[in-house]
């Protein structure tokens, strides 16, 4: 069973009956308020879940997803721990916002556990508030944050990329966004790779390496481990999220995700941060 720790100042635990209960827009304030929400014991076929997370606004449909381009009309995503799959694998997926270029913006995130094995403890979601942690930052992070232009780069084969510049911070009010791809941690199958603006491949390494330190302490992070039936709900504005690898044997763990995005007329009606 997952506890949410004493010490984090963010999620929430809510019963299945309620959530199915309440309306949406109490949902949306809620996660305005606490970043995300923990569903346990919630049973839910492919058709019931895209019905559920489709009443939060549009479904993003990865259009345009350079990191998925097989998931091209999908509504729901299985994530089954494909290998060589960088959406459904089960190697590490670092520190990142999901989104990133005007057609691919993501307001709610959705994952629930369709079913998963207890033989060990990998495959961690693990979430950042990093609103609360950006207040906090110490001054050599901050400088850089925001201050240098973010850019990261698909891996893929002998075929060379482009470097790609990634808009750290965006929009206003309940559209402000914080967009950031962190880098694949050494030993890890990498399949993107990030530079900063001015820093040196050892200088980028070492940032993303104390920013991630930064990020993890358990002030601003919740590393939750998956059991059957449950859902996890985030908004995608205001938490960065990550999964840590698990291994290739022995251990099941079937997540479907929805993403949406909500209306334009939505957003312009609210403009608190
Ligand atoms: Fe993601």
């Amino acid at each position: 069973m997952n506890r949410m720790p004493e010490f984090t100042l963010f999620g929430e635990v809510i019963d299945a009956n309620e959530i199915l209960r309440v309306q949406v827009t109490d949902i949306k304030s809620l996660l305005l308020r606490k970043g995300f929400i923990i569903v346990n014991d919630i049973s839910f076929t492919r058709e019931e879940f895209a019905m559920f997370f489709s009443g939060f606004g549009d479904v993003v449909r990865f259009v345009t997803d350079p990191l998925a381009p097989d998931y091209k009309s999908s509504d729901v995503t299985v994530l089954q721990g494909r290998p060589d799959d960088i959406v459904a694998g089960r190697g590490q997926l670092p520190l990142h916002a999901d989104g990133g270029t005007t057609d691919f913006i993501v307001d709610h995130l959705f994952l629930f556990a369709l079913e998963v094995s207890t033989s060990d403890n990998g495959g961690a979601t693990c979430l950042v508030n990093y609103r609360l942690a950006n207040l906090e930052l110490p001054e050599s992070l901050r400088r850089i944050l925001f201050g240098r232009k973010h850019y990261m780069r698909i891996i893929n084969g002998d075929v060379e990329q482009t470097w790609k510049e990634i808009p750290v911070f965006s929009g206003m009010g309940r559209a402000f966004r914080m967009m950031i791809y962190f880098p694949f941690d050494e030993g890890q199958p990498a399949s993107w790779e990030c530079a900063v603006e001015g820093l040196t491949t050892a200088e980028c390494r070492q940032y993303y390496r104390d920013l991630q330190a930064f990020y993890r302490q358990p002030r601003y992070y919740y590393r939750h481990y998956w059991t059957q039936n449950q859902l996890l709900i985030c908004d995608n504005r205001l938490m960065l999220h990550e999964r840590e690898p698990y291994s290739s044997d022995g251990q099941t763990r079937i997540l479907m995700r929805g993403l949406t995005r909500e209306p334009a007329d939505e957003l312009s009606g609210d403009m608190r941060s």
